[in-house]
């Protein structure tokens, strides 16, 4: 007769090559260690006993494993990070030319492109910063209600994704000291995505895209800020467009304001309604003095203006888009319709 150490090779290498490894423990090889059981003195059944339910235990081990190759061999290997396809013998660039520029891109360039024009210095957004840059420099105090507004993600080493592009003002101001006691002024547009904790919908994102306007000089007014927000989004929306602010709270800028246009025709306005539509386009105000202090800029002798609002709002009614999930969805369907 085998020993158990014998059969337990058997067995083991069985196992390894079977297809139905959970079979072997039907095997007569195996039910055999049970049948002169009975016959065996109550001492050395119950040894004999423990020597079975060891090797049993040892074979079902290897029977899991066994079975997690065989399941795992029919899952096709797939890196999300090839530019190619590697699920085929040999590496298949996917082919760039039914690629398209994603309509965000598109128009965001065109936004940057118009406050370049108007002498706007522009910047990208970093997408990954700090409490004191996204709240702090902003005038937000510590533990304020307002910080709860931006829903904000966090890195486990406290860092944040930024929930929106003010978070380059300080950096901007910075930059622009010199120039600015100079005799010069700052101009700067920083514009890139964003981040929020939210629940996704219609209108609300995780991620999107914002672009932020920083001037300042010893006499920035409301009036030039109205002004050159007006110019843009007439040049954007390429017609004339009506335009009014309501106040609002934000911490940074003092007074701060809600600035809207009304919904033209051509933009899917009703001309027969003497209300008119309204729609919020941006956050704007004057620059809280604590904000230029913050940046080593003496309010006492300059002041500035700052706006900041989101780039998929203004994408969906120039084209008509009802749902700000499509931009990040990924669906073809939807972004050949942007094709140039
Ligand atoms: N950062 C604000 C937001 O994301 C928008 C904003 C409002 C920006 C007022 C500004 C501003 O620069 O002055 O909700």
């Amino acid at each position: 007769m085998q020993t158990t150490q014998e059969l337990r090779h058997d067995l083991l290498e069985q196992i390894a090559t079977a297809t139905t490894p959970r079979d072997v423990l039907k095997s007569a090889a195996y039910k055999g260690l049970y049948s002169g059981l009975g016959s065996l003195s109550p001492d050395k059944r119950a040894t004999r006993g423990k020597e079975i339910n060891d090797l049993k235990r040892v074979l079902e081990t290897a029977i899991d494993a066994r079975e997690f190759e065989l399941e795992s061999a029919h899952v096709e290997a797939l890196d999300i990070t090839a530019p190619w396809d590697v699920s085929g013998s040999r590496p298949e660039l996917l082919p760039t030319s039914q690629g398209t520029r994603h309509p965000l891109t598109t128009e965001l360039e065109k936004v940057v492109d118009i406050f370049t024009r108007m002498g706007f210095e522009a910047i990208e957004s970093r997408q990954i910063d700090d409490d004191e840059h996204m709240f702090g420099a902003l005038n937000f105090p510590e533990n304020h209600p307002a910080r709860d507004g931006y829903d904000t993600f966090r890195t486990e080493e406290g860092f944040i994704p930024p929930a929106h592009t003010s978070t380059m003002q300080n950096r901007i101001l910075r930059a622009g000291k010199e120039t600015l006691e100079a005799g010069g002024q700052i101009a700067a547009v920083s514009y890139g995505r964003v981040f929020r904790n939210e629940d996704v919908d219609a209108t609300h994102e995780h991620t999107f895209y914002q672009c932020e306007g920083v001037f300042v000089s010893k006499d920035a007014s409301l009036a030039e800020m109205l002004g050159t927000l007006r110019a843009f989004f007439e040049e954007y929306y390429g017609q004339s467009l009506k335009i009014k602010t309501q106040p609002a709270y934000f911490p940074f800028v003092e007074p701060g304001l809600e600035f809207a246009i009304e919904k033209p025709a051509a933009l899917g306005g009703n001309p027969l309604s003497s209300v008119g539509e309204w729609l919020e386009m941006l956050g704007c105000g004057m620059i809280h003095p604590n904000v230029l202090k913050a940046a080593d800029i003496d309010p006492q002798k300059y002041q500035g203006f700052a706006w900041g609002g989101g780039i998929e709002r203004l994408v969906m009614l120039k084209y008509g888009i009802e749902d700000l999930r499509h931009f990040e969805s990924g669906k073809l369907a939807f972004l050949r319709k942007f094709v140039a």
